[in-house]
């Protein structure tokens, strides 16, 4: 039994390494393995063995089974890729040309800012927080000192999320990153000194400096004794941090319900000498609003005023990405274009 076991592994690699294709291949292995095959014929024997050789026996006969199993796995292979490569030959392929170039992302220009300016202001001694997009009302208008009626709620063109039923929630796209002084300013209190960038929704008719979504990045610093000459400085800081020293700029008093007094920092055109559709002929962009906290916003999440003074800012980052790189339209910016976006990946 032991010496045909034997006879039938040699024989069956032998006619399974000759298969020519997958359809004899198939063949042979039914032939050696199969119900009525070679080796369940021959195993039918073992019940006539002396009990002592049996266990031997079996051993033997999965040993055989394994080494066909594996035969078969082997030449299939080898034959299907003989096929392919003989399909590719006869269809004129050559599997040795190099392949077309693969083309590399890169960083976003409003990443590309915003990583610059997450290190800038580390390096200041602020932490970077975060905040949700989908914002109560009463974190992204009340807390900030904007009541019910006011019209820089319109101003804001809010886009509401409502639900089903068709009630409002109290939920809306945050319209600036402003809530996230207010949820900063309850969690951790004073002092601190926090920025906070992300996207910003408007219900907004879309031109060449507006879009419904947006990058901006706030600032707050809360401590004793912090007015406007440690705003200017951070102003300063973080404008020179993106553009060198050649950005012209100027300041002018601005008005935003949560800080007192408010400001507006704009930026000169740098796209035209005489008005353009960018600057909408003023020569100016606006970058950044800025002001020294409410006592009110600060009351209202829990600070005492009467210790406590900070600064806060808003700037557009996706403004700063425009001015930097000459991006005449912000419309590019999440447009998704692979020709715009490759310009700017290093
Ligand atoms: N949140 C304001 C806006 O989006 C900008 C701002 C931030 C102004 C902080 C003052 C202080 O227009």
């Amino acid at each position: 039994m032991k010496d045909r076991l034997e006879e039938l592994r040699t024989e069956g690699l032998q006619a399974l390494g000759a298969a020519s294709s997958l359809s004899s291949l198939k063949a042979s292995e039914v032939q050696l393995l199969g119900k009525k095959g070679a080796l369940t014929t021959l195993l039918k024997g073992v019940g006539a063995l002396p009990p002592e050789e049996r266990p031997l026996i079996g051993q033997l006969a999965n040993q055989v089974k394994k080494a066909f199993a594996e035969k078969v796995a082997s030449v299939s292979t080898a034959l299907k890729e003989a096929q392919i490569a003989a399909e590719l030959d006869s269809a004129g392929f050559d599997s040795t040309l190099p392949s077309a170039p693969l083309t590399l992302g890169g960083a976003h220009p409003v990443q590309v800012i915003t990583r610059e300016l997450e290190d800038l202001f580390l390096s200041m001694g602020f932490r970077v927080a975060d905040g949700p997009e989908v914002e109560l009302e009463a974190n992204n208008f009340d807390a900030l000192n904007i009541p019910a009626d006011h019209p820089a709620r319109e101003s804001h063109d809010t886009i509401w999320v409502q639900e089903a039923a068709g009630e409002t929630p109290g939920l809306c796209m945050r319209t600036h990153t402003s809530p996230v002084q207010i949820r900063t300013l309850r969690e951790a209190g004073a002092p601190l000194r926090v920025i906070a960038p992300g996207r910003v929704f408007r219900q907004e008719t879309q031109d060449a400096t507006h879009d419904h979504t947006f990058h901006q990045m706030e600032g707050l610093v809360v401590d004793r004794g912090v007015g406007v000459p440690q705003m200017l400085h951070a102003m300063n800081a973080m404008i020179e941090g993106v553009f060198g020293k050649h950005l012209k700029t100027r300041i002018r008093p601005g008005y935003f319900p949560f800080v007192e007094p408010g400001f507006e920092l704009d930026a000169q055109c740098p796209f035209c000498e005489a008005g353009c559709s960018v600057c909408k002929g003023s020569r100016w962009i606006e970058l950044i609003g800025c002001g020294l906290v409410h006592p009110k916003v600060l009351k209202k999440s829990g600070v005492d005023p009467d210790i406590y003074s900070g600064f806060a800012f808003g700037v557009g980052l996706s403004r700063l990405a425009m001015l930097r790189y000459g991006i005449r339209d912000v419309r590019w910016m999440l447009g998704g274009s692979i020709s715009f976006l490759s310009q700017f990946s290093e």
